[in-house]
């Protein structure tokens, strides 16, 4: 049973879970993703890895309830049990394979945006433990909206937080921070980039602009998970590619972000309709058309 060992709220609508699944936190690696079913009849859920714990047997996610499925998620407490929780799935990220000194030369800037700043972390506590330098910039709206920033600073060599209201730290976008950091002479070897598909987008247009290797993570919609279905495609370097399996990490240069946009606004529309449905049914509707259960 894949039981919710403890839950905690990290901003408005936005839950962290600490589940017990020891077979994959032992197996677990930074980048890596899993696939989550709350309920028998529930939807499956694609949330990138927050942390794992090979030792207690437990992995971290974070999840923000923003649609039905991910509502139903969130309504658990700890003590109930999750029905499936696949993984770990997809690609570790790349530095993992890399020679220790090798690492150690390097300089690494992570980027986390809103909620992608959780599955940032797993990967900038896996460096730290290795003795390699990494800076982050934690991007939100708000002050309200930042997460993982204690636990950031524990791990990271420098954070740099960025609101954009400039209710705290520097006032603006992510990448308006970045561009900052490399006037001021910051330089990096490589940007890695989590969290809103339009941040990455962005992301990866002023790196390109800073010659600076850029690796960012697709969420996008999953539903085998196993390179079977097809829905998961992306277009990278003018090939197809499926991020479950050849992902979710991929160079952010050759990304091809507004058809992945697209295709994620394709099925934003289907999850709006079945919120409206699920709304008159609380309202005591009893129309059952288009809901599986
Ligand atoms: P948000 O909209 O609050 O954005 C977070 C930060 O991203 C902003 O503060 C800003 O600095 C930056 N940003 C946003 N738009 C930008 C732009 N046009 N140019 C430059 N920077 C920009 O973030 P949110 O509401 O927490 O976003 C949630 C999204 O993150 C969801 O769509 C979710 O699917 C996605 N997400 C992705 C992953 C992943 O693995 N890639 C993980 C978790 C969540
Ligand atoms: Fe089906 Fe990737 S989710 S192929």
């Amino acid at each position: 049973m894949f039981t919710i060992l403890e839950k905690r709220s990290l901003a408005e609508g936005i839950w962290l879970m600490k589940i017990n699944a020891p077979r994959v936190a032992h197996a677990a690696l930074p980048g890596q993703f899993v696939i989550v079913r709350a309920t028998e009849r529930g939807e499956r859920i694609p949330l990138t890895i927050a942390d794992f714990d090979a030792a207690e047997g437990s992995v971290t996610i974070v999840t923000q309830a923003i649609g039905v499925s991910t509502r139903k998620l969130c309504a658990l407490e700890a003590g109930d049990a999750l029905v499936d929780f696949a993984g770990p799935l997809g690609r570790p990220s790349e530095f993992v394979s890399l020679p220790l000194d090798e690492l150690r030369r390097r300089r690494y800037l992570f980027i986390g945006g809103g909620v992608g700043t959780a599955p940032v972390y797993p990967q900038v506590k896996w460096l730290h433990d290795r003795g390699v330098e990494v800076d982050v910039i934690i991007g939100a709206k708000t002050r309200d909206m930042l997460i993982y920033t204690d636990e950031m600073r524990a791990v990271a060599s420098h954070l740099h937080i960025a609101t954009d209201d400039g209710s705290e730290g520097f006032k603006g976008l992510v990448t308006a921070l970045l561009d900052e950091l490399v006037a001021r002479g910051a330089r990096y070897d490589e940007c890695v980039a989590i969290g809103p598909m339009v941040m990455m987008k962005f992301v990866a247009l002023a790196t390109r602009k800073h010659a600076l290797k850029t690796t960012v993570s697709l969420n996008a919609l999953m539903v085998d998970g196993t390179g079977m279905c097809g829905a998961c495609r992306v277009t990278v370097g003018g090939k197809t590619r499926f991020t479950c399996v050849e992902g979710p990490e991929f160079d952010g240069h050759e990304v091809d972000f507004d058809e992945a946009m697209r295709r994620q606004g394709m099925y934003r529309s289907e999850e709006q309709r079945r919120a409206a449905i699920e709304a008159e049914r609380a309202a005591g509707h009893v129309c059952r058309i288009g809901l599986d259960k």
